[in-house]
């Protein structure tokens, strides 16, 4: 008998059965086959959250929430963040591999193409009312741009799938800064080719009458970066959307604005938007410890702090920390750093988060540095989002080639009632 199998007795019967395990895991279907009788549907497992489910297999992302390790493609975020750029990073996450030069040269050159967007999308963004969350927009122009690209359905063909994700990765940012400039009342500042990814959105983010915008080195690299660390980060609520929106065979851009729109909420992409105003709102380092004992007491959440994954420090919060450092030597130090940084201390020696095994998770510090870069709270989840696109793409990449894939279609343990009797309206 292999030992690498587990055996399981149904007490209900008897019976034992011998399933394989293969790379720590069990396939849930092997359950199917213990049943009562041959009318039992048989075992199915009941994950709500998914919180013990592999629902694929990924070659894109490693993370040991234990240790706080985080990797792209085998290479640690420590690395990537300190020796690489986020255009060489999304390479690495779509392709698999580091680029060489030429490719790198090829790669940035078709990005860089792509940034424009139709004057239609302008119009269409035109329409939205002037409060309108960046984040809503964000979603249904991404949304809308699979009407443009009817090329978009071929997702079966490698070179046309390639270019809308040359195409996503290129416009989120113009999305991204249009609906910061209409949200404003601020014409549209239209991509500059010459500026990097980075020094490219600072321009249509902030370009006032100057002819030709100059971002500043340090927080262009430090945006760079920030992109980096939220490039991927396997299989989370947004990306688990776009496999799963995905796998009805949907085109990338719907796909896409699932995965945004499941990026949007507070305990995920939206949480770094929420921690500044938890920042705000407790104002003064004197106020942490009762707002601790409140959070203790259930009243609400530490915005920034716990994650399914990590139980351990988030190795990018670590990294965010330092960057916030760097930022703040050309912006001013932010009020919150110290507001942050002693809720951290307090928290990490409370018995509390010590036993429910919380840290500060990466929206924790990004905010803050968001915040003294000018960017307004709102765009917070909206720069999430830029920096994860070329994650969500590789994901549903990798699922469209994987040969296991099938329509993501979940069970369910029915509790409802059983059959009742339809009962005429006179008789309720
Ligand atoms: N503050 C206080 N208590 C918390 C926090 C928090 N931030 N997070 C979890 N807990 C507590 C819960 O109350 C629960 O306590 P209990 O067992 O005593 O009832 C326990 O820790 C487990 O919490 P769950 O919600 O079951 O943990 P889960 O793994 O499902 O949640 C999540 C992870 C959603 C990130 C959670 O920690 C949270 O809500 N954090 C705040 C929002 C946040 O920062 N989100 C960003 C996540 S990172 C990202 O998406 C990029």
């Amino acid at each position: 008998m292999s030992t690498e199998t587990l055996t399981i007795t149904d007490n209900r019967t008897g019976k034992q059965y011998e399933i394989p395990i293969t790379q720590g895991a069990i396939r849930a279907m092997d359950l199917r086959q213990i049943k009562t009788g041959p009318k039992d549907f048989g075992i199915m497992s009941y994950d709500p959250a998914f919180a013990n489910t592999a629902s694929c297999r990924s070659a894109i992302t490693f993370i040991d929430g234990e240790q706080g390790i985080l990797r792209y493609r085998g290479y640690p975020i420590e690395q990537l963040a300190e020796q690489s750029t986020f255009l060489e990073v999304a390479h690495l996450i779509l392709q698999g591999e580091l680029p060489s030069a030429p490719q790198l040269r090829d790669f940035v050159n078709h990005i860089t193409h792509h940034t424009f967007i139709h004057e239609n999308i302008t119009r269409f963004i035109d329409g939205f009312h002037h409060d309108a969350h960046p984040m809503g927009i964000l979603v249904s122009t991404i949304a809308a741009l699979s009407t443009f690209y009817p090329d978009a359905k071929r997702i079966f063909d490698a070179p046309a799938r390639a270019l809308q994700s040359h195409r996503l990765i290129a416009k989120t940012p113009t999305l991204a800064a249009f609906a910061y400039r209409h949200s404003i009342g601020r014409a549209y500042a239209y991509p500059d080719n010459d500026l990097s990814y980075t020094g490219n959105f600072l321009n249509m983010m902030f370009k006032q009458t100057e002819l030709q915008y100059r971002p500043n080195p340090v927080l262009e690299r430090a945006l760079d970066v920030l992109f980096i660390l939220h490039a991927d980060h396997e299989q989370n609520c947004s990306a688990s959307a776009m496999r799963g929106v995905g796998s009805s065979l949907a085109d990338p851009y719907s796909a896409m604005a699932a995965a945004t729109a499941a990026l949007y909420g507070p305990r995920h992409g939206g949480a770094n938007e929420v921690s500044v105003r938890m920042l705000r709102e407790i104002g003064h380092v004197r106020n942490i410890p009762g707002y601790i004992k409140q959070v203790k007491a259930g009243e609400f959440r530490l915005q920034g702090f716990g994650h399914r994954i990590y139980k351990n420090y988030d190795p990018r919060a670590r990294i965010i920390k330092r960057i916030a450092d760097q930022v703040f030597e050309v912006t001013g130090k932010s009020p919150l750093i110290d507001i942050a940084v002693e809720l951290e201390r307090i928290a990490l020696e409370d018995e509390y988060f010590i036993s429910h095994r919380l840290y500060p998770n990466v929206d924790f510090y990004s905010g803050i540095i968001y915040e003294a870069m000018g960017f307004p709270l709102d765009m917070f989840p909206v720069l999430f989002a830029i920096g994860r696109t070329p994650g969500w793409l590789a994901q549903w990449q990798e699922m469209l080639v994987d040969t296991e894939t099938a329509i993501a279609r979940p069970r369910q343990v029915y509790i409802g009632s059983g059959q009742r009797d339809y009962t005429p309206m006179a008789e309720r």
